[in-house]
């Protein structure tokens, strides 16, 4: 169990889901079912990692990292630890983590009205490379990201 106030990251595993599936129905209009997570879990390609907060999850971030691109698939926090640099934690796991498999670029998308989580991305180096117009549900645009892993921010 972590101390109180610290933030472990470690690999999630099929048992960290109960916890994961409430944070992503919690944070999301359209969330994740079981079924996604357990494709994450069981792909080459994937690497999806849990912030425990005081022995329970408390976030999650899923990258997946092929040859030279790495991509922000899901990352989210539950609403109550939100603002304590846990998604900062997560991110800085999976820049690590693609770096490590030498990932020269990380890409995500995310919606144009989810200022919380564009200012994250920003805060965290990523800059704006297009838009995908009506993405989400024929309705919401996408905004792509991208961040250039072979700098140092
Ligand atoms: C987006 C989300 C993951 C941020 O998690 P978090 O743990 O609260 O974020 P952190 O505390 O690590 O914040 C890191 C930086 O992100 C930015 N940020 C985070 N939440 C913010 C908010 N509500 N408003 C503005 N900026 C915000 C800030 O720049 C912050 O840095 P600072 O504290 O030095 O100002 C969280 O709000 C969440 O789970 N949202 C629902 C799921 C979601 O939208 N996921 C992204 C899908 S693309």
């Amino acid at each position: 169990m972590s101390a109180p106030g610290t933030v472990d990251i470690r690999p999630m595993t099929e048992a960290d889901l109960e916890g994961v599936l409430a944070i992503e129905q919690a944070s999301f209009s359209h969330p994740w079912r079981r079924e996604h997570f357990l494709h994450e879990l069981a792909s080459s390609h994937s690497f999806p990692f849990v912030a425990v907060v005081e022995g329970s999850v408390g976030g999650y971030v899923c990258l997946m990292s092929l040859f030279e691109e790495a991509e922000i698939l899901d990352i989210a926090v539950a609403p109550h630890l939100r603002g304590r640099g846990i998604a900062r934690a997560l991110l800085e796991h999976a820049v690590a983590m693609a770096r490590g498999r030498l990932a020269g670029i990380m890409r995500l998308e995310v919606r144009v009205s989810n200022r919380a989580a564009i200012a994250l991305y920003e805060r965290f180096g990523f800059s704006r490379s297009g838009m995908r117009p009506k993405y989400y549900e024929g309705v919401e645009d996408a905004l792509l990201m991208e961040k250039l892993l072979s700098t140092d921010c």
